[in-house]
C-alpha cells in the first residue's frame, strides 16, 4: 500500500523463493501479479523469482509454462484480448530472472541449496512465500531457520509469507504462531489474507477515516446492525477433500469476513503505519462477544447446497464423503462490545453455490426518529442502507427513498453512489500485487498479526465446538439465496437480509 506517498518506487532487489511452485496459487495469482508489479515498474532488475518444488523441471520450462498459463487463463476470460496479456519485453527481461530448483521440502539439502540460490543472486535480501500446503508451513521454516536463512543483517532482510488456512482452530493456530516465532520474529511473518490486497477492501478505511462525513453516524446511536455478505456462485471445484475436512466457516470468517468486520469497527489509527492500523483492527476483534456454545449455536445457522435437477449437490462433488456433514453456507451474528458498536449486531454469511457472487458490507441505519406522515405510505418508510460492494461492480452506495413526482404521496428507492469503473481505470490484477510488494518493501500494515488471527479464531472456536456436539445441517438448492434458516436468523430480531446481488 502506497501509504503517504503519491508515487511508488521500485522495491528493492531481492529473491522470492516461491515454494510449491507447481500449485495452483503460484500460475494463477502469483506470477501473474509479479508479471504486473514488473510491467508497471514496480521491481527491481535484480529481483529473482525462485520456484521451490520437487518435481523435475529445468529453468527454461518453468518460466514457459508460466508465461503458457498466464496466455491460458487471459485467453479464456476473453480471446480478442488475449493477445495483449504480457508484453514480450516485459516477460523477457522478467524470465531471465526466473530459475528452479527442485527440492524435498523435507530435506535439509533443500536449504543449502537456498542458501546457494541466494549467493548466485547476491541480493542479500530474500522472501521465502509458503504457498504450499498448510501442513507444510512448520516444517519449512523450522528448515529455514536450522540452515540459518533467517538470519538478518542491516542490508538483508529475510521475510517469510505464510498463506492462509493458518490453523484450523483455536489450538493449532496458537501452536502455529508459536512454533514460527521460534525461529524467526514477528516482524518477519508476513500472514495473508487476500481480501487485504483488495482494492476496495482498503478503500473500507481510506473513505472512513477521509471523509470527514462519514465519523458523524459511523455509531451505534445511528446504525442499526451491519450485513458482511460473500457470496459465491463457483461450488468446491477441485478442492472437494480439502474443503471437506474445512468447511465454510474455517474457510471465510476468521479470516476474510472478519477482516471486513474489522475495516468497518476499527477506530481511527493514529497513523497509517502497521502498528497502529493493526492495533486498532486487533482490538476489534478482541471486542467481539465471545459466545457460549450454547448462544454459538443459537446464533448460527449452517448448510449444504443440495442438487437442484441442474447443478450436483455438495455431496456429489469429486472427494467429497457422500454423507459428509461438512457446511458450504454459514450465517451467524456477533456483536462487537466496544463504546461505539454496543447493541449493533453484525450478521455475516457466506456461502459457495449462491444464485449470485456478491461480496458486500451492507450498512443499515436507524429508522427516522418519528413517522412524520402518519397513514400514509411515508409512515411504512424502509431503513436507509450504505452498501460498500466489494466485487464484483465495486463502488458504494445509498439507498434512500424520495417521493415520486405527483399528486399521491408515493415513494421510491433511489440510489446516490459511485462505481469505481466511472472514476478509475483499473489495470488488470489479481489482488496479490499490493501484497506482494508490501512484502517487498517491508510493509506489514495488510498482513495479519499474531494476536489478529487468534481472537478470530477465540470468536469463531465457540460455533466450532458447538457444531462438533450435533446440529442440524440445513440445505439450500445450489443457486438459491441460501437456506430458510438463515432468513429466521435475522427474522428473530424483526431484521431481513438484503437480497443478493
Ligand atoms: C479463499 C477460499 O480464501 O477465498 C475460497 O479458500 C474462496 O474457498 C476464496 O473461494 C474467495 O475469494 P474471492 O477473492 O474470490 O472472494
Amino acid at each position: 500500500m502506497k501509504r503517504g506517498k503519491s508515487k511508488v518506487d521500485p522495491a528493492p532487489p531481492s529473491t522470492l523463493f516461491l515454494f510449491g511452485a507447481h500449485g495452483d496459487l503460484v500460475k494463477r495469482l502469483l506470477m501473474p501479479a509479479v508479471y504486473n508489479l514488473a510491467r508497471d515498474g514496480l521491481l527491481d532488475d535484480n529481483l529473482h523469482i525462485v520456484g521451490v518444488d520437487h518435481n523435475q523441471v529445468g529453468d527454461a520450462e518453468f518460466a514457459q509454462r508460466l508465461h503458457d498459463f498466464i496466455l491460458e487463463q487471459a485467453r479464456a476470460k476473453n480471446p480478442d484480448t488475449a493477445g495483449n496479456a504480457i508484453d514480450p519485453a516485459v516477460w523477457g527481461k522478467l524470465a531471465e530472472r526466473i530459475s528452479y530448483l527442485t527440492g524435498d521440502f523435507t530435506d535439509d539439502e533443500t536449504y543449502q541449496a537456498i542458501g546457494r540460490k541466494i549467493q548466485e543472486t547476491g541480493t542479500g535480501n530474500a522472501v521465502f512465500y509458503l504457498a504450499t500446503s498448510p501442513r507444510f508451513f512448520r516444517e519449512v521454516s523450522r528448515r529455514l531457520g536450522r540452515a540459518g536463512l533467517l538470519y538478518e543483517r542491516p542490508e538483508a532482510y529475510r521475510r517469510v509469507v505464510v498463506e492462509k488456512p493458518f490453523g484450523h482452530d483455536l489450538p493449532s493456530a496458537e501452536a502455529l504462531n508459536r512454533d514460527l516465532l521460534q525461529d524467526m520474529s514477528e516482524a518477519q511473518i508476513y500472514r495473508i489474507d487476500h481480501y487485504l490486497g483488495k482494492e476496495t477492501v482498503q478503500n473500507i478505511m481510506t473513505s472512513r477515516f477521509s471523509n470527514g462525513i462519514f465519523e458523524a453516524f459511523w455509531n451505534n446511536h445511528y446504525i442499526d446492525h451491519v450485513q458482511i455478505t460473500a457470496a459465491e456462485t463457483v461450488g468446491v471445484e477441485t478442492r472437494g477433500s480439502f474443503y471437506d475436512s474445512t468447511g465454510a466457516l474455517r474457510d471465510m470468517v476468521p479470516n476474510h469476513l472478519f477482516q471486513l468486520l474489522a475495516m468497518v469497527a476499527m477506530e481511527p489509527p493514529a497513523a497509517f503505519g502497521a502498528d497502529a492500523v493493526r492495533g486498532e483492527k486487533a482490538k476489534v476483534i478482541a471486542s467481539i462477544r465471545p459466545w457460549s456454545k450454547e448462544e454459538a449455536r443459537a446464533n448460527s445457522v449452517r448448510a449444504q447446497y443440495a442438487n437442484n435437477g441442474k447443478l450436483a449437490s455438495y455431496r456429489e462433488e469429486p472427494k467429497v464423503e457422500p454423507d459428509s456433514r461438512t457446511e458450504t453456507y454459514v450465517a451467524l451474528k456477533v456483536m462487537v462490545d466496544n463504546w461505539r458498536w454496543v447493541g449493533v449486531p453484525f450478521y455475516l454469511r457466506t456461502g459457495k453455490r449462491l444464485g449470485v457472487r456478491d461480496t458486500e458490507i451492507a450498512i443499515c441505519f436507524k429508522p427516522a426518529p418519528y413517522a412524520q406522515f402518519r397513514d400514509t405510505e411515508v409512515d411504512r418508510l424502509k431503513p436507509n442502507y450504505l452498501t460498500i460492494q466489494i466485487q464484483p461492480n465495486e463502488g458504494m452506495y445509498f439507498d434512500l427513498q424520495a417521493k415520486r413526482p405527483g399528486q399521491a404521496l408515493v415513494m421510491e428507492d433511489v440510489k446516490l453512489g459511485f462505481a469505481y469503473k466511472d472514476y478509475f481505470q483499473m489495470a488488470p490484477s489479481t489482488g496479490y500485487e499490493t501484497l506482494i510488494y508490501d512484502c517487498l518493501t517491508g510493509d506489514q500494515t495488510l498482513f495479519q498479526r499474531a494476536d489478529n488471527i487468534e481472537n478470530g479464531w477465540r470468536v469463531v472456536q465457540p460455533f466450532l465446538d458447538a457444531w462438533a456436539e450435533g446440529g442440524e445441517v440445513h440445505e439450500y438448492p445450489a443457486g438459491s439465496e441460501g437456506p430458510d434458516a438463515a432468513d429466521q436468523l435475522l427474522a428473530r430480531d424483526g431484521r431481513k437480509w438484503q437480497p443478493l446481488g
